[in-house]
């Protein structure tokens, strides 16, 4: 009968031991219900954050596929093509920005550049840096040198004068 294998597992003490797999319940006696550790409840609050750190986890993924593209195409023609990078000077880039179609990939590999690389350290300062104001600081200091790098390098895309003396 199943009293006997119920009574049997309950005084082995070894877990994970051959004995752990006989039925410890039966329906005389039920296994007890546990509560799903997340489950929400009336009284549960409404998320506040939303799903940010979701969102900055694809962001990182996607951002990273065109950057492939990007950041290779780059330094093929900066580096590789056309006599490589003894031909890089004022005239080759200002050659380069007369076309928007270099504007803009040029934009999109500082942008997509600065928050991949800047959302990754933010990453790295949230895992490493343990006291509450090192960390602020540290995300303080990272955002506002990509605020600046940002703004700076989009200036200079779009005022970029090639007839500058
Ligand atoms: C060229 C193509 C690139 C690809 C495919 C790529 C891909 C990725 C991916 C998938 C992650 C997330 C890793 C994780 O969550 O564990 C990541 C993290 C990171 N990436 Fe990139 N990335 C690229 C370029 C860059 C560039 C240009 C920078 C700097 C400006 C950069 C800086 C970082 C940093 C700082 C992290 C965080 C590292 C960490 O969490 O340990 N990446 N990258």
């Amino acid at each position: 009968m199943s009293t006997t294998e119920t009574t049997e597992s309950k005084t082995t003490d070894e877990p994970g031991g051959p004995a752990d797999s006989v039925a410890l319940y039966d329906v005389d006696h039920p296994a007890p219900v546990i509560e799903p550790p997340r489950k929400r409840t009336a009284k549960t609050p409404k998320a506040s954050r939303g799903n940010f750190e979701m969102q900055t986890w694809l962001f990182m993924r996607l951002s990273g596929i065109v950057l492939v593209v990007l950041v290779l195409g780059h330094l093929l023609i900066q580096l590789v093509l056309d006599g490589g990078v003894s031909k890089i000077g004022f005239a080759f880039v200002a050659g380069r920005w007369a076309s928007p179609f270099w504007q803009v990939w040029d934009l999109l590999m500082l942008w997509l550049a600065m928050l991949h690389g800047a959302n990754g350290l933010r990453t790295v300062i949230n895992d490493y840096a343990e006291r509450d104001n090192t960390r602020f600081w540290l995300k303080m200091l990272l955002y506002a040198a990509t605020v600046f790098t940002v703004l700076l390098g989009t200036l200079v895309i779009f005022t970029f004068d090639p007839n500058i003396r």
